[in-house]
């Protein structure tokens, strides 16, 4: 079964939406697998957003989800990656599709609730990062 790595953002946290956001993984049939929350560090955030390293956003986005105790789930179901990244909608909660996540409930960057991974193999990769093994 494809597994994603799943992250509700501090904001969703401080906002009470853990449980919102749950529910429509659930509801569209996907499984939650393993759930921690946690503090990231700042040596996590940087290897979980390596790709952005040399982005203007980057030390706003660690500072973003250092700052703040996030929940991780992996989820998984077939096609669990593409599922989520279409739950969450788009990156931009402005430009973000009515009906996901971010287009129903977020406003703005980089606290848009919801991380998702983009692939299968960074899925694995951030797994790794979040659960170990
Ligand atoms: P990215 O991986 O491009 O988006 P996604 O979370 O949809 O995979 O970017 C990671 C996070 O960085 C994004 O969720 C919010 C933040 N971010 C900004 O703060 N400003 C920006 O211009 C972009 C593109 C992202
Ligand atoms: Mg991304």
């Amino acid at each position: 079964m494809e597994e994603t790595l799943v992250l509700v953002k501090g904001d969703g946290v401080k906002r009470r939406l853990i449980g919102e956001i749950i529910r429509r993984i659930e509801d569209k049939g996907l499984y939650i697998r393993d759930l921690r929350m946690m503090s990231v560090s700042r040596e996590l955030a940087e290897e979980h957003y390596a790709e952005h390293r040399e982005k203007p956003f980057f030390e706003e986005l660690v500072e973003f989800i250092t700052s703040t105790p996030v929940v991780a789930m992996r989820v998984g179901g077939d096609g669990a990656v593409k599922a989520v990244r279409n739950l969450m909608g788009a990156t931009n909660p402005a430009e973000a599709a009515p009906g996901t996540i971010r287009g129903d409930l977020a406003l703005s960057m980089p606290d848009n609730l919801v991380h998702g991974s983009d692939s299968p193999e960074n899925a694995e990769r951030e797994i790794r990062l979040f659960f170990g093994e």
